[in-house]
């Protein structure tokens, strides 16, 4: 059986893939900064190290076939994190590095896609066998978003933009199965099954919150709010009938 690392593995993704590896019945390592309070689940072997310095990580990567990349920082960092594991995965013989980024990096301008796009770059040149898979954001984050938002009684919103959020257990799933299976390069786009323009979104959100606010829609400027308005970060088609984006 193989020998799987998930980074980030006590993050949102990462813990739903964690998870989903163990339900299977593989034994999985887990890397974070922080190991996770209490004792670890039968088959979880969890690591701590700061892959933006990388102590620690040779061991974490001693005899892995396949690393599940799900750690991110978004205030910075991921490109010299991604250095140090790709580093340590070439040494270590890693066979199939499996890369999680986000619909949309290679067209919207936003400071963190662009982070995204460079790190499937590093793991496309890494010299490993790889997989990446783009998805939409988790619903997780966007309640997370509108919640900010919603602690001033005015809550203001960019018009003009549409998502497609999807549940986190769907894409773990499918990291879960990209990981088991063969390197695939970059598979086809995930999103959720609905697109929600992020009024209605807003308005779903503070009524199932049982929330009143007053809602303020603002059209702003520059080429990030105008690739998603473009809808830059959708993919074409719903989770269930995956495509290459054309
Ligand atoms: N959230 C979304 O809507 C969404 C959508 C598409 C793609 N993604 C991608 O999915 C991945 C996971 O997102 P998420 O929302 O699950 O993130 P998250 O909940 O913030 O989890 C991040 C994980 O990375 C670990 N981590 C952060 N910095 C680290 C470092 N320097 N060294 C080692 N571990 C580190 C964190 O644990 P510690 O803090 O203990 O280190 C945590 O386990 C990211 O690559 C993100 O870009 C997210």
């Amino acid at each position: 059986m193989a020998t799987l690392l998930v980074t980030g593995g006590t993050g949102t993704l990462g813990r739903a893939v964690v998870g989903r590896l163990l339900d299977d019945g593989h034994d999985v390592r887990s890397l974070s900064r922080r190991l996770p309070a209490g004792p670890p689940a039968p088959g979880l072997h969890p690591y701590a190290v700061d892959l933006r310095d990388g102590t620690g990580l040779e061991e974490a990567v001693a005899g892995v076939d396949t690393v599940v990349h799900c750690a991110s920082t978004p205030s910075g960092g991921d490109e010299e994190a991604a250095g140090h594991l790709l580093d340590a995965a070439r040494v270590a013989g890693v066979k199939h590095l499996v890369y999680i980024s986000i619909v949309g990096v290679g067209g919207i301008p936003l400071g963190y896609y662009r982070t995204k796009r460079a790190v499937e770059r590093m793991v496309e040149h890494s010299g490993i066998d790889w997989t990446i898979l783009r998805t939409t954001q988790f619903h997780d984050l966007l309640l997370r978003v509108v919640k900010t938002g919603a602690r001033s009684p005015l809550l203001p919103y960019p018009t003009g933009l549409r998502f497609q959020p999807i549940e986190v257990r769907e894409v773990a799933a499918r990291m879960a199965e990209l990981a088991l299976g063969a390197p695939a390069g970059r598979v086809p786009d995930m999103g959720g099954p609905q697109v929600l323009d992020v009024r209605d979104l807003i308005r779903l959100t503070l009524r199932y919150g049982g929330r009143r606010r007053l809602t303020v829609p603002l059209w702003l400027p520059g080429r990030t709010m105008a690739g998603f308005r473009a809808g830059e970060h959708l993919p074409l088609i719903h989770i269930s009938e995956p495509t290459r984006r054309s």
